[in-house]
């Protein structure tokens, strides 16, 4: 049975209990984070909990937990299950209120984290993925739990049996349902640079800097969607799938088809780097 933290206890998951006033639940009024840890160690801890404190500020609500207090409850809850490859999922509500939509002043927010063994999801052969349009709000930069338009795109790619959607707005691409989108054009890698339309992706951000540091000609910029088609890779990167190439798209092939040259080349700098951390270390998030 897993262990999971809510509200500053330590508890069986089948023992944690919210309020069905919970504006997590009402409104989805509330943002999260997933964080992979490897050999015990939580990955990029520092960057998670930066994004998890801007989402909260964007939703104007206060950080319940100061980053090492953060760090202190979730390397509790990867030590409480057993350690080894997890992925931890935060979520922090506004808390519990009678319902209005307008927010309630001195409310307690719902803090919850848990974890679970990690799912291998890495896709060494590459995955099919169709494009569909980002009808999402414009504030897709907020990790937040209002997910509804993201479920129903992620469903639409795997009724035409496709892994991911990559979606577009005004024919420019954003991001994948649930992950970033890298192409390589010609010799360059290019990703869209950072808006409030895209989630500003922790392994996207770790791709860009391995990429520099290996040389690699990459750059923040708009990719529209003939560029897409005509891309000689695509990836989609994310936490918990790490850097997956994308060999069809909308049922043709990307490039030769096969996962190419330079997603060979960043998955093994990703994996080369999570080896060097892999050497116990105190996390820096105070
Ligand atoms: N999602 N864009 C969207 C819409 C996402 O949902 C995710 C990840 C990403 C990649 O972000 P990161 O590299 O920080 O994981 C981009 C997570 C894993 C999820 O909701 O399950």
């Amino acid at each position: 049975m897993s262990i999971v933290y809510l509200n500053g206890s330590f508890l069986p998951i089948n023992k944690a209990q919210i309020s069905v006033l919970d504006r997590g639940f009402m409104f989805g009024d509330s943002v999260y984070e997933i964080i992979p840890v490897y050999s015990g160690q939580l990955f990029r801890l520092e960057q998670h909990l930066q994004r998890l404190a801007r989402s909260l500020e964007a939703i104007r609500l206060a950080n319940p937990l100061t980053p090492l207090k953060w760090q202190q409850v979730l390397q509790r809850l990867v030590d409480e299950n057993g350690a080894g490859d997890q992925s931890v999922y935060i979520q922090v509500t506004r808390g519990v209120a009678e319902r209005d939509h307008v927010i309630p002043p001195n409310i307690v927010p719902t803090v919850f984290a848990m974890s679970k063994p990690m799912k291998c999801e890495r896709a060494q052969t590459g995955i099919a993925a169709v494009t569909l349009i980002d009808f999402r709000w414009k504030r897709c930069d907020i990790k937040a739990t209002t997910l509804l338009p993201n479920v129903l795109l992620r469903q639409e790619a795997d009724d035409r049996g496709a892994t991911e959607a990559i979606l577009l707005r005004d024919g420019r691409v954003t991001e994948g349902a649930a992950s970033n989108v890298f192409i390589v054009s010609g010799d360059l890698v290019k990703t869209p640079p950072k808006s409030h339309l895209l989630l500003p992706g922790i392994t996207r951000d770790l791709v860009l800097e391995l990429l520099a540091s290996a040389g690699i000609p990459a750059k923040e910029a708009e990719i529209d969607e003939g560029e897409l088609r005509c891309a000689r890779e695509i990836w989609v990167t994310s936490s918990m799938r790490e850097i997956v190439p994308v060999v069809v798209l909308d049922g043709q092939p990307v490039g030769d088809g096969r996962a190419g040259p330079l997603w060979e080349r960043a998955i093994s700098l990703y994996q080369a780097y999570k080896q060097a951390l892999a050497v116990p270390q105190a996390a820096n998030v105070s």
